[in-house]
């Protein structure tokens, strides 16, 4: 991709290598990074971000590997390289340059807001570091430094997303007006819920159908998933309000089928078996490209880290460019005075 068409509104998005990809990441975000990608309308950049990764106890083994999957999954589920910028995070470090510049400006209180630390610091009581904390200052210069302003993510990223205008908005008034302020863009399915239908799907709760599933996983999950409470048997009338099956058909079927589901799920003419055989056969026709893309590219460890290299070269040149007026206005290093 060429730095040429400056014009374009820039987007940039990430996920954590924290583990397989799951079909809430999939359809929350990546296909909406797909189809942006191909409408060519953007710039978009996309990271693996590896540095947020290590904010919960892994294991630096594992973690090499999770960011060639994670790289691979982009990939298969039709990002092109072609078309857009795929880099890991930490290859980047102007990123976590900006985040420390980015943390004298942003108030403690607003971290101290934010829902998904209370989350995670609940989750991992052993391990309540500071950068947990500090992790939305880390995203919000993952999308400063290139001056992104879409960013295309699941509903739970949303108050990260209106904290880093704050940032924005308080560094341009302390300094200069250097950033724009970013927006979030939801997929069509913003938040999609776990099989257990208690919380979101989500990688550390074992509540997830992942992208790489074989078709038979895939059937056995959806078989025993959780679905409106109070459809006990075929004949009931159920309410696809508040069924996480009907919210991935949404995704995944066509407008036609969605109209039908709707409508005989309220009636009762469809029980809950068919309506999650239908939904099998639908996703698994989704995800079998994905798998079949997924495995030949696995295998090919050289074109992956050749296409993140070509990606962290792109990545480099923009951010550096920013990092440049950043230090300048903030009056840091002596890097760009006149000789
Ligand atoms: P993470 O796995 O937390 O790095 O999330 C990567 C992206 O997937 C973010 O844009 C999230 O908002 C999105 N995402 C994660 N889980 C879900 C979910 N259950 N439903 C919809 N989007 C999700
Ligand atoms: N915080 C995001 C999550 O947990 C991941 C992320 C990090 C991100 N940096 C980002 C998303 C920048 C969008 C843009 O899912």
């Amino acid at each position: 991709m060429s730095d040429q068409p400056k014009q374009k509104p820039r987007i940039l998005s990430g996920m954590q290598p924290t583990g397989g990809l799951h079909i809430g990441n999939y359809l929350g975000a990546l296909k909406n990074w797909v189809n942006l990608v191909n409408a060519g309308e953007h710039e978009a950049l996309f990271c693996i971000v590896d540095a947020h990764a290590i904010t919960i106890d892994y294991d630096p083994q594992q973690l090499k590997q999770r960011i060639l999957d994670a790289a691979v999954s982009y990939i298969a589920a039709g990002l092109d390289p072609e078309k857009c910028t795929i880099f890991v995070q930490s290859d980047v470090p102007q990123h976590t340059e900006l985040a420390w510049y980015l943390s004298a400006v942003t108030p403690m209180g607003d971290l101290n807001r934010m829902t998904q630390f209370k989350e995670k610091s609940d989750e991992h009581k052993e391990n309540v570091n500071a950068g947990l904390f500090t992790y939305p200052i880390l995203m919000a210069a993952d999308i400063l430094v290139y001056r992104a302003t879409v960013v295309p993510v699941g509903d739970d990223q949303v108050q990260h997303l209106e904290l880093t205008r704050e940032i924005a908005r308080r560094f341009n008034h302390r300094f200069k007006a250097l950033f724009p302020e970013p927006k979030p863009l939801l997929s069509a399915a913003p938040r999609i819920m776990g099989v257990d239908g208690k919380t979101k799907m989500s990688k550390s709760r074992g509540n997830s159908i992942d992208l790489l599933d074989t078709p038979k996983a895939v059937e056995k999950k959806i078989k025993s998933a959780f679905t409106d409470p109070n459809k006990l048997r075929q004949g009931d009338a159920g309410n696809p309000d508040i069924c996480n099956i009907f919210t991935i058909h949404k995704s995944v079927s066509s407008p036609a089928e969605v109209e039908q589901i709707d409508r005989d799920c309220r009636s009762g003419a469809l029980g809950c078996g068919t309506c999650k055989a239908l939904l099998c056969t639908n996703l698994n026709r989704e995800l079998d490209p994905i798998r079949e893309r997924a495995a030949a590219l696995g295998a090919d460890r050289k074109r992956v880290l050749e296409i993140l290299d070509n990606g962290r070269e792109q990545a480099t040149r923009l951010a550096e460019r920013t990092m440049r007026d950043v230090r300048k206005t903030m009056g840091l290093g002596t890097g760009h005075y006149k000789k």
